[in-house]
């Protein structure tokens, strides 16, 4: 096959054989593709072609349609740019106005002077150049404008979310307000029953036949310990979750903050863990020695230290012993703290999900979702980054870095 002809498509419709002949033969001599046809409906096929000429000398007079009709049909119905010469005999004022109304773009009067056809032929492909630019330019300001649109979806988006966010902080302060004092009242009324069960379970006892073979009351006195405790334990655990849902609603207040030992914290956290780590979990400790002290409320940052170790106990429970492995470095500038384990990592589709508030993969009444939401308040507070990944040989990884204090050289 041979390569693909480059040069460009001229269309002369002009129904005088001759005439049509001579300029069909001047376009082949001056590099175009010359598309000859014979009426003005011929013309409108051949223009409607994909790819068609972009270049048209129409004859005023024609049969099916003339040449100022092609030039209207061109403008209201093809809807691609072409740019029209009429080729006339006429040369009176209306009748040329007549046809630019119709869109033609030039004019030639008959018999057309070789060198006007060539001059209008190059203003012509002058045209059709910048039109194809103007499409081109065009389609890209069309995909900026989608992908501008797609962004504007996405902050919105963002907004919408980020305000959910803070109206669930507003609403979590409300909701521990109101659980805290009814828990507060529940707590007090058990402990007093229980402090009250010996005396009445006595009474109680004493109160029943000798010989009365009553068991359900034996039972029942028997097990209303239990049930205290058991109330007991739940109270203690909704009072847990609504400190959690406080310090989530309080989360732009910052403590106290002063030069803190990032070190020490992982200690101190450590051994809040204690009970966690006993069963499933050793620790690895990689802590530079010569780390700058980081601006912070120790407290807060220990706590965010506990979610870490807790979710990571948690994720490596499951699959039975593992190993936490915690390293501080430092990089310009910036304390960072890595907290790695061997458990079972995090579902890729999940990633991006842990640090919003209430998400939680644990069981019901096992875990509330807080902790990491929490621990990014805390990390941008104060002004650190948190980072969430799967180590490639199994398990997750957390980096957060914050930033060092400047020390005085
Ligand atoms: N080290 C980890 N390995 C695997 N998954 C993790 C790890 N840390 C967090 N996750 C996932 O992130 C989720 C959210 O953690 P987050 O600490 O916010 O809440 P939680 O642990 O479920 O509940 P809470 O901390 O309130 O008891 C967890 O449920 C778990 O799916
Ligand atoms: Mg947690």
């Amino acid at each position: 096959m041979g390569r693909e002809d480059d040069r460009i498509k001229v269309l002369i419709a002009e129904d005088v054989p001759s005439l049509r002949l001579v300029i069909v033969r001047l376009l082949t001599e001056w590099g175009f593709e010359a598309i000859p046809c014979g009426d003005g409906l011929a013309a409108q096929e051949a223009l409607a072609k994909p790819n068609g000429p972009r270049i048209a000398i129409l004859d005023w007079v024609m049969p099916h349609k003339s040449g100022p009709e092609v030039c209207e049909w061109i403008t209201n119905e093809l809807n691609t740019f072409v740019y029209t010469i009429i080729l006339t005999g006429k040369t009176k004022q209306d009748d040329l106005f007549a046809g630019l109304t119709a869109g033609a773009h030039a004019y030639i009067t008959k018999p057309a002077d070789p060198e006007e056809l060539h001059a209008r032929l190059k203003v012509g492909l002058r045209f059709v150049n910048y039109e194809a630019e103007l499409a081109q330019k065009n389609e890209e300001l069309q995909r900026y404008a989608t992908q501008m649109e797609l962004l504007a979806e996405e902050r919105a988006k963002q907004l919408v979310h980020a305000d959910r966010m803070v109206t669930l902080g507003t609403m979590s302060a409300g909701i521990a307000h109101e659980i805290n004092n009814s828990t507060a009242l529940l707590s007090g009324n058990v402990q007093t029953l229980q402090k009250f069960w010996p005396v009445m379970e006595k009474a109680m006892r004493e109160a029943a036949q000798p010989n009365e073979e009553n068991f359900q009351l034996n039972f029942i006195l028997e097990e209303v310990p239990n049930v205290l405790t058991g109330m007991r334990s739940g109270i203690v655990r909704i009072s847990k979750i609504v400190k959690s849902l406080k310090t989530y609603a309080h989360r732009g207040a910052t403590n106290e903050q002063e030069a803190t030992q990032i070190n020490d914290c992982i200690h101190s956290a450590l051994d809040l863990c204690e009970n966690a780590l006993k069963r499933t979990t050793s620790i690895e400790l990689h802590l530079a020695e010569d780390l700058p002290a980081v601006l912070a409320a120790p407290q807060q940052i220990e706590q965010v230290f506990v979610n870490m170790i807790v979710n990571a106990c948690d994720s490596i429970r499951p699959t039975g012993p593992g190993v936490i492995t915690i390293t501080t470095t430092q990089r310009s500038g910036d304390v960072i703290i890595c907290f790695e384990d061997t458990g079972e990592g995090i579902p890729p589709d999940v990633l991006e999900k842990i640090w919003d508030p209430f998400y939680t993969t644990k069981g019901i009444g096992k875990g509330t979702g807080l902790g990491l939401s929490i621990s990014l308040g805390i990390l941008e507070s104060h002004g650190g980054t948190y980072h969430a990944e799967n180590r490639s040989q199994g398990g997750a990884r957390f980096n957060l870095t914050l930033p060092a204090m400047e020390t005085d050289t």
